[in-house]
């Protein structure tokens, strides 16, 4: 890449006092795909959304709702219809080439050149994104994400959590300060997602910006700060993990009981009850409005003796199913 581009980049990285609130922000964004004999798609409408800088930030969002087009316009690789969006504090229709090295993107799909080793690839992607050689730490990268002992192996040799992780390192050669994780840990194993999840709060906590989507609602609760979700193209919440989760004003009762029992109590019904097995009973109940004692009182009157007991508090599955069902 030419001298200009090296500038815009080494300025980004280097002016270390350049710390802009937002990492991202976009206004009215919007992107109609135009497909070719079949109607258009309108992937993303009026899409106003900010991104504090230091945060994780978790997109949600069903199959086909907007969140992978978002993130290639951020990256540049999706060419937006309308409205405004900004990386780390730059229009990128103003300095594309400044906002594209303000961030680093590990796609959704796993494509890596089969004939290329690891450190092959972050080199070349180094020298793409205008990194001069004494700047490139590329085995530093492929330590951190555990891939230095197959540095010289072809990408096509690799596990696809290998190459998942190889995808991680050629996002980070630039040194991005926004890094963008389209379903980092989609199909990858236990112990593996385990890792990521280190590596990304290790990230975090070096003062890179992290924005992830997820199916994993689990994913996004444990790690994210702040979760949007999004459904049809269009921004339906983005609010603090927790500050969503307690929006759920309800609990759940678990009650094992001593007696067998093939019915619930008609007593029991006006609280909501349900039965898992014939002696196991579930109460819902908003925490605002009922006590748990007159759930244990009823429960007592209509016979029957309590053997254990335990609540479930609302998550962040429960949000999710909630608003969305309530777009349908
Ligand atoms: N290149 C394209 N050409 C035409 N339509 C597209 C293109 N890319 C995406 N779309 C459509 O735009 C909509 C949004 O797709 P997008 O990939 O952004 O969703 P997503 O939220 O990332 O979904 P997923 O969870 O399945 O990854 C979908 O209806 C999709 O079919
Ligand atoms: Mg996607």
């Amino acid at each position: 890449m030419n001298e200009k581009n090296s500038k815009d980049r080494n300025n980004l990285i280097k002016d270390k006092s350049f710390l802009p609130d937002k990492a991202i922000s976009t206004r009215g964004l919007e992107k109609i795909y135009n497909v070719k004999g079949d109607r258009d798609i309108h992937a993303l409408r009026a899409f106003d959304l900010d991104v504090p800088r230091g945060v994780i930030f978790g997109l949600l969002g069903p199959n086909g709702a907007g969140k992978s087009t978002f993130i290639n316009i951020l990256a540049g690789l999706v060419i937006k219809t309308g409205g405004k969006a900004s990386v780390w504090g730059i229009d990128i229709d103003q300095n594309p080439r400044a906002a594209r090295s303000a961030i680093g993107v590990v796609p959704q799909e796993l494509n890596l050149d089969a004939f290329f080793t690891p450190r092959e690839l972050l080199e070349l992607q180094a020298g793409l994104y205008g990194v001069p050689p004494i700047e490139r730490h590329t085995d530093d990268i492929l330590k951190r994400v555990g891939l230095i002992s197959v540095a010289n192996t072809f990408s096509r040799e690799l596990s696809g959590g290998m190459r998942r992780r190889l995808l991680v390192a050629k996002a980070l050669v630039h040194n991005p300060p926004v890094l963008v994780l389209d379903e980092p840990t989609a199909g990858v194993d236990v112990e593996l997602r385990q890792s990521l999840w280190e590596f990304i709060v290790e990230l975090k906590n070096n003062g890179t910006t992290i924005i992830l989507t997820t199916h994993y609602i689990e994913e996004a609760e444990k790690l994210c700060d702040i979760v949007a979700i999004i459904n049809d193209g269009q921004l339906i919440a983005s609010e603090p993990t927790k500050e969503l989760v307690a929006r759920l004003d309800n609990k759940e009762l678990r009650i094992s009981i001593s007696e067998k029992i093939e019915y619930i109590p008609f007593s029991l019904k006006e609280h909501n009850a349900f039965l898992t097995n014939k002696n196991e009973l579930i109460f819902r109940y908003q925490t605002s409005k009922t006590e748990i004692g007159s759930v244990l009182k009823a429960i007592s009157e209509a016979g029957l003796t309590v053997n254990d007991i335990s609540t479930k508090e609302p998550d962040l599955e429960q949000v999710f199913l909630d608003i969305t069902r309530k777009l349908k």
